[in-house]
């Protein structure tokens, strides 16, 4: 709380003067504010509105994003059928909130919606049914100028630290071009190094190209890019998947280090689950357009209920051999279905080892099932089918 306090005041004193080193006697390697987050979430649940899905979608008081029972069906035009169009469904029924300084995981396979839901809360896409609120306000079907000055509070992160960098931009004019956007004049040279220095990069470094740089130093100034303008939350879209995995550890700390320091929230995209422990107090796990299972960090790892959620926990890599030696790996059978023709009832039913008869005439909700767990959506959940995870 100390470091959080002093980078407050460092936030609110003018140049914005931001440093990752903390005034002497105060720990880095301090917890995360879990019980904080814990209560309001309790809160959240105590008097939050159950969507249709009975997905958890909060109220308006305490979260800085909350999506309602979002769908976006994309229309696709069929080949041969006398291009017959129909619809893919991308997301379908998707509710859930993160309030100021929360960092909720997204996980599931690829092609199951993460970057569709993403792109809903960044209002890059207007969903096909349901809510986005912002800050309070509903944004579902603003306009690009009435988007703007809300967008200065979301930024988005993408995988492709190559692809999402203009090649013949110096680093100083890319981290500084949101601030040339939205607030015109062209920013100082302090600006960008502050920014620089921010992702533990060199001020110098400003004058180089992209082409200069390393697949996570280019991910460091993607970062320092959407920091710009201060937002409240970074949706960070699969940010270390394109990175070796020694690479991946050092943003994943500096992730974890801008968060405690700058009271971020994020949206942490990632199509595995072992970077989301590390950065994440919730976690929502997807599958073919719905969250199937939703929890706090421990309840979803440690005692995950539904059968999708522990196949994907099985696939965790544990450090200790004994863990590892108990562990037993979930191999799921067949492919995922497609989203344009998904299974009736549970949609992960064509693939799931428990899969009964209801299972296929009715749709389980998104709730509370057993004590101990998170949300699931899952008629027969069970605690017990990972073994090696911690009890
Ligand atoms: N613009 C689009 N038009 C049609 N289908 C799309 C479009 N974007 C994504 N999809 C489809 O929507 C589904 C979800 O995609 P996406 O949200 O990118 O998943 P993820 O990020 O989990 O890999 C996939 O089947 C994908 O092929
Ligand atoms: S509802 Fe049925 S098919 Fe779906 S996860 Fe649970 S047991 Fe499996
Ligand atoms: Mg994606």
């Amino acid at each position: 709380m100390v470091v959080v306090g002093w980078f407050v005041s460092q936030l609110l004193s003018p140049g914005w003067s931001v440093h990752l080193r903390p005034p002497a006697g105060t720990s880095r390697d301090a917890e995360w504010p879990h019980g904080a987050a814990s209560s309001l979430w309790e809160g959240r649940l105590a008097c939050g509105t159950m969507t249709s899905n009975g997905s958890p979608a909060g109220t308006a008081r305490e979260s800085l994003v909350r999506v309602e029972d979002a769908v976006m069906h994309y229309p696709v035009r069929m080949e041969g059928v006398m291009g017959r169009r129909r619809r893919l469904r991308a997301v379908d029924g998707v509710s859930f909130s993160i309030s100021e300084g929360e960092a909720l995981g997204l996980v599931g396979e690829s092609g199951c919606g993460k970057s569709t839901v993403a792109k809903l809360i960044m209002r890059l896409l207007s969903p096909t049914s349901g809510r986005i609120v912002f800050m309070g306000r509903d944004i579902t079907d603003l306009g690009r100028r009435e988007l703007r000055p809300i967008r200065r509070n979301m930024q988005i992160v993408f995988q492709d630290p190559f692809a999402s960098l203009n090649p013949g931009m110096k680093v100083g004019d890319i981290v500084t071009e949101p601030l040339l956007v939205h607030e015109g004049g062209r920013p100082g040279r302090a600006r960008a190094a502050e920014l620089l220095e921010l992702v533990g990069l060199d001020p110098g470094d400003a004058v180089k190209y992209p082409h200069e740089f390393s697949g996570g130093q280019r991910q460091r100034i993607s970062i320092a890019r959407a920091l710009a303008l201060r937002p409240k939350l970074l949706v960070l879209d699969e940010p270390v998947s394109a990175l070796d995995v020694s690479i991946q550890a050092q943003i994943i700390n500096l992730l974890i280090e801008l968060k405690n320091e700058l009271g971020l929230a994020y949206l942490f995209i990632a199509h595995d689950l072992s970077v989301v422990r590390h950065v994440c107090e919730r976690v929502a796990v997807m599958y073919l357009g719905r969250i199937v299972e939703w929890g706090k960090r421990e309840e979803v790892f440690d005692r995950p209920s539904h059968p999708y959620t522990q196949a994907l926990v099985s696939a965790v890599p544990v450090p200790e051999p004994l863990s590892r030696a108990e562990r037993r790996r979930i191999l799921l059978e067949g492919d995922v279905p497609s989203p344009m023709d998904p299974p009736s009832g549970c949609r992960f039913r064509t693939r799931c080892w428990k899969a009964q008869e209801r299972c296929g005439s009715e749709t389980p909700r998104l709730e509370h099932r057993l004590p101990g767990s998170g949300l699931s959506a899952c008629f027969f959940p069970e605690q017990t089918a990972v073994p090696g995870a911690a009890p």
